[in-house]
Order: structure tokens, then sequence, then C-alpha cells
């Protein structure tokens, strides 16, 4: 069980910190308790942050319910992360200097685990050298800085100061509660997702691939250390945290992407679904309907996993994947062999259940001539087992 402690500081961003706590209680491995400031009260209620966590929500280091040198020091002790969502001006100065005067700051001091700020405030106070100072300092002392998105903001003006969308802040905790040393010093390049290849201004074809797939990989990976590198076609998935993402929409800007970021990486897992063929000639102009039928005439694409797998460095593990509807062992092998791979994840399309766009998957692994599996699982589990062989093969 992870032990999360949730600091909360004044700021109308409090009422967001309720769904990060309400989200991170829902895990069964994480253990969630909320740390307020006597501001923070102003906004959202204890009881509020109570229900959520089902604990007990501390506010004033001198509570006469608790012996408060040791509830700040035990919390302190047993914390495996510690958050501060919404983090105002004021609390960032304050544990940027070490000041501890409430039990929120108190706690945070005494902590040595992880320790992720994420910033709140009006656009003018964000971008005073003061809190710019402070954000540097908190970050030479080794703590993430979760930065403040731009948009509309409670006061009226419209810049940089709101809170990170709250799904980030709970991937940004779970990436550094359960990320690992195992691949640090490793980079990972991973392309997936489907490909679109334009026909006219309006139209194309592309294929029935989310990305799911690669992006579990990706998150997989970061949280094993590695340096990873997304290059995804058009999807509409949530981005997984601590990767550098780069979007692509046809099978030429894939391609070309992954020539050029290629030589510099150690893995490289192709998971894209791309086009295999694309229009000879896009038309500059809508393709009106007229009489009879449409005939587009198509050209092969480059395939980057041949590619990648022809020009393969020493220190490079390659991963295809094989999606199949039948005979996906042979094909799987087969494809290893000729694309140079050291292995294939072979899948098969069971509808609903394992493939395109699914949220689970049916995964073998072969190297060309054995076979490992059947595994069958959630796409992040299927993406565990795959970066378990990655490990084994690289050390
Ligand atoms: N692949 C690629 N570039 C392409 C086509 C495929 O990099 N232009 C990669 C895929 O990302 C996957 C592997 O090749 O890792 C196998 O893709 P798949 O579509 O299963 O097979 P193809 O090689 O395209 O062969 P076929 O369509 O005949 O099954």
């Amino acid at each position: 069980m992870k032990t999360v402690l949730v600091g909360i500081s004044g700021g109308i961003a409090a009422y967001k910190a309720a769904q990060l706590v309400s989200d991170l209680s829902k895990i069964d491995d994480i253990h969630v308790e909320v740390l307020m400031s006597k501001n923070a009260c102003e906004f959202i209620t204890p009881l509020t942050l109570q229900t959520l966590s089902h604990n007990r929500v501390t506010v004033d280091s001198f509570d006469t319910n608790y012996a408060y040198d040791v509830h700040h020091i035990s919390q302190a002790k047993k914390a495996d992360l510690f958050i501060i969502a919404p983090a105002s001006a004021d609390v960032i100065a304050k544990v940027a200097h070490g000041i501890a005067d409430d039990a929120l700051t108190t706690t945070f001091l005494a902590c040595n685990c992880p320790k992720l700020i994420a910033p709140a405030m009006n656009t003018g106070m964000l971008e005073n050298p003061i809190t710019q100072n402070n954000l540097k300092t908190c970050r030479a002392y080794g703590m993430t800085i979760l930065d403040a998105q731009s948009g509309y903001l409670a006061c009226g003006d419209s810049g940089k100061g709101r809170l990170a969308e709250v799904s980030v802040l709970k991937q940004a905790v779970l990436h550094h509660l359960y990320k690992d040393d195992t691949l640090s010093g490793k980079k990972v390049l991973i392309d997936a997702g489907p490909t679109q290849e334009a026909i006219d201004p309006v139209r194309y074809i592309s294929n029935h691939s989310s990305g799911k797939m690669g992006v579990s990989l990706a998150r997989s990976f970061a949280r094993k250390g590695a340096h990873v590198t997304l290059v995804i076609g058009p999807n509409h998935l949530e981005m997984p945290y601590g990767v550098n993402v780069v979007d692509v929409i046809s099978a030429k800007d894939m391609y070309e992407t992954m020539m050029e970021y290629g030589p510099t990486n150690d893995i490289i897992v192709c998971c894209a679904a791309v086009a295999d063929y694309t229009p000879k000639n896009v038309v500059d102009h809508k393709i009106k309907k007229q009489g009879g039928g449409l005939t587009i005439e198509c050209k092969r694409t480059q395939d980057i996993l041949q590619s990648l797998g022809e020009n393969k460095k020493e220190h490079q593990l390659l991963i295809g994947f094989a999606m199949e509807t039948d005979d996906m062992e042979n094909y799987a092998k087969s494809k290893c062999i000729k694309k140079h791979c050291d292995y294939v994840v072979g899948n098969t399309i069971v509808q609903g259940e394992s493939g395109f766009a699914t949220d689970t998957n049916r995964i073998i692994i072969t190297d060309g001539s054995t076979i490992e599996g059947p595994w069958f699982g959630s796409k992040d589990e299927m993406a565990e087992i795959i970066v378990k062989k990655v490990v084994e093969s690289c050390y």
C-alpha cells in the first residue's frame, strides 16, 4: 500500500483537489491523506476531503486531538509521495525556503519522499520573478513542478496560472509513485496509432487503430525510467505523463520522423497501424460527385519497421507488431525474420476483446522461432509484459 499526502493551499482551484483526492482514493493500492492550510478551508471544507479520502484531514498543527510533533513526523515517514495541489504563491515561497508554520508545511519539510508542486494563481503572481525564483529553488531541491496551464482565470484575467488538469496531476502522481530506474539512461522510440492518407482536402483513408497500445507502452517504459519518444498518428487519447510526444498525420510523416529519431534510440517499438497504401495523387480541390463509381489509384507506402530493421545498430532492440485475422503465430514469426526484429508481438482481431480500439488485448511474443504466451488482459498489463521482456533482453 502506498501513502500519498495531498496538500491543499488557499486558492480557488482548491475545489479541483477534491476530484484528485477522489480519483486517487479509488485506486486499491493507494492510501490518501489530506493536509489543508487554514486558507484552503475558506474555499473547500475539510469534511469534503475527509469523506473523499476516507481519512481524517489535518489542518491545524496545534489540534489538541493530535500529538503535534508525533503526527507530522509519523505522517512524513509513511509518505511515499507528497503533492501540493493547488500550490499558492505563498506556500511555494514557504516550501522553497523551509518555512514550516502550519501542518502542511511542517509535514512537507519533514518528508523525504518525491514531492510534486502544482502551482495555481493569478498570472501576475506566477510570472513575478520572486515566484519564478522560488519555483527554480524548489526544482533545485529535487521537487517536480507540474506547470500551470494558460486559460481563463477565476480572477477574470486570461493567461497562465490555471491548475494543471486533474488527469495530468493524477498521472504525475502515479508516474512518480511507481517509477523505478530499471531502464534509466535508455532511449525508447515508439510509433503508434493510425495514419491518415489524404485523398483531397476533405477526405482521407485511415484505419481503426486507436493508439491505446502505444500509449500504454510509452507509459510503462517511462515508469521504468527510460527517456521515451512517442510518435503517434491522429488520436483522441490522453498522452502519457513524462513522455515526449510527436504528432504525425500521414505514413510519410511517420516514416520521416521515425527515421530521424531512430538512430539515437536504444529500444524501438513499432506498433502503429501504418497505411500500406496512399493515394498516388492528392487532389487539391474537393472531388465532386459524378455518375458511376470512384476509383482512387494508390501507391505503396514505405515500411518503417523494415527500414529500421535493415539499418539496425548493434545497441538497438527492435520490436514489431503483427495484427492478424488468421494464422497469427506463423505470420508473426515470418514478419520477425523478414523485418530483422528481435521480437514481434502478435495479436488477433477479436471483436470487443483484442485488436483495434479495445481496452484489452491477447498477445504472444515471438523471436522468429519460439513463441511465448498467450497472455490476455488490459493493454496496460500487456504493455508491462512487453516491457518486462525488453528489460530481460537488455540485462
Ligand atoms: N509496419 C511499418 N510500416 C508499414 C507497415 C507496417 O512499420 N508501412 C509495421 C507495423 O507497425 C508492425 C509491422 O510492420 O509493427 C507489421 O505490420 P502489419 O500491418 O501486421 O503487416 P505488414 O507488414 O503491413 O503486412 P500485411 O499487411 O501483409 O500483413
